[in-house]
This record gives structure tokens, C-alpha cells and sequence, in this order.
């Protein structure tokens, strides 16, 4: 099983350690609370938070827009909430990917009302040719055509997440 490189980890790992410089230079001074969005943006955050200065803090969240296949459904759920409460607190949410728009858009909403100070998003990759919704994303990694990636956290059908790099399908 595997899958043509399409970012390689090296590249990877350079661009998150600008992403975490990115974030802190927005936050110079305050305590940063992560949001991880669980399952595909696990290996992100890993690697993202080994490259924060200061003092940063961290949740899990985990929704289902996709039912095992390459297409959105375009309904979300919520199947984890974070264990903590956001407000007041300097809160960023960690994606993998955004692709229609439709999970960080009803992300953000939800957790917009629990009344965080701030609130940012960081997404690994964006395809914006894809978007449904108009969805603010105030950090990205790498913006990709409209094709399937998978790896570095992302699945298909629940495979491929293991994968160090970001790879795109074979027919
Ligand atoms: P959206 O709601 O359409 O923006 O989709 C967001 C979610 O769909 C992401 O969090 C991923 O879990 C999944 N997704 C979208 N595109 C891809 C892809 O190319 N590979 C793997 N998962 C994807
Ligand atoms: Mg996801």
C-alpha cells in the first residue's frame, strides 16, 4: 500500500516550525490553548506543538463529516468534546485539512460560543477550489489542488495515516 509523494517530510517539518513561529508571533506574550481536531491532524499537532515557545496548553475534539469514502457528506457531528472549558482563554484549532469548509465552519461556531478570548484556526493544507462555505483560516501550511491526499494523519478509509509524508492516491 502506498501512495506518490506529494510533500515530503522534510518540507513538512520545515513549514510547521514557520506555522509555530507564525502562531506565536500573533500571541507574543499569552498562554495558547490547541484544539486538535481528532483523528487526521494528530501527527500535526505532535510535531506543531514540539515547535512552540511559551507556555501552550492542549485539547481534543473529534467530528465525522466523511463516512469512509472520498466524498463529504456534508453533515457534521460531534462525537468528542474537549474536556475543558475555552473561555477566556487564547484558543486555536488544529485541522488537518480544509476542503468544502463545512467541519472548521461548524467547528468554529461551536466553539466560538463557549466564549474564548480569541479564536484562530491552523490548517495543515486548504483546497480552496473546493470550498462551500466561507470559513477564515488564519494559519496554512500548504495549499494543494482538488485531489485525495492521505497520510501524516490523513486516511482513507481509516488507512494511510501512518504514512511520514503527504501522498496522493493511485487510480
Ligand atoms: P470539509 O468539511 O469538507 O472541509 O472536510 C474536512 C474533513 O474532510 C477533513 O478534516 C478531513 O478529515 C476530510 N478530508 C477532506 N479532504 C481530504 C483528503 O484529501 N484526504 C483525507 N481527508 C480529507
Ligand atoms: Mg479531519
Amino acid at each position: 500500500m502506498s501512495a506518490a509523494v506529494l510533500i515530503d517530510a522534510h518540507r513538512l517539518a520545515s513549514r510547521i516550525s514557520e506555522l509555530a513561529r507564525d502562531i506565536r508571533s500573533a500571541l507574543p506574550d499569552d498562554d495558547i490553548h490547541f484544539v486538535c481536531v481528532l483523528k487526521g491532524a494528530f501527527l500535526f499537532l505532535a510535531d506543531l506543538v514540539r515547535e512552540m515557545d511559551g507556555r501552550v496548553t492542549l485539547d481534543f475534539i473529534a467530528v465525522t463529516s466523511y463516512s469512509g469514502a472520498a466524498t463529504s457528506s456534508g453533515e457534521v457531528r460531534l462525537v468528542k468534546d474537549v474536556d475543558t472549558g475555552l473561555e477566556g482563554r487564547h484558543v486555536v484549532i488544529i485541522e488537518d485539512i480544509v476542503d468544502t469548509g463545512l467541519t472548521l465552519h461548524y467547528l468554529q461556531d461551536i466553539l466560538r460560543r463557549r466564549g474564548p478570548r480569541s479564536l484562530r484556526t491552523a490548517c495543515l493544507l486548504s483546497k480552496p477550489s473546493r470550498r462551500k462555505v466561507d470559513v477564515v483560516v488564519d494559519f496554512i501550511g500548504f495549499t494543494i489542488e482538488d485531489q485525495f491526499v492521505v497520510g501524516y494523519g490523513l486516511d482513507y478509509a481509516e488507512q494511510y495515516r501512518n504514512l511520514p509524508y503527504i501522498g496522493v492516491m493511485g487510480p
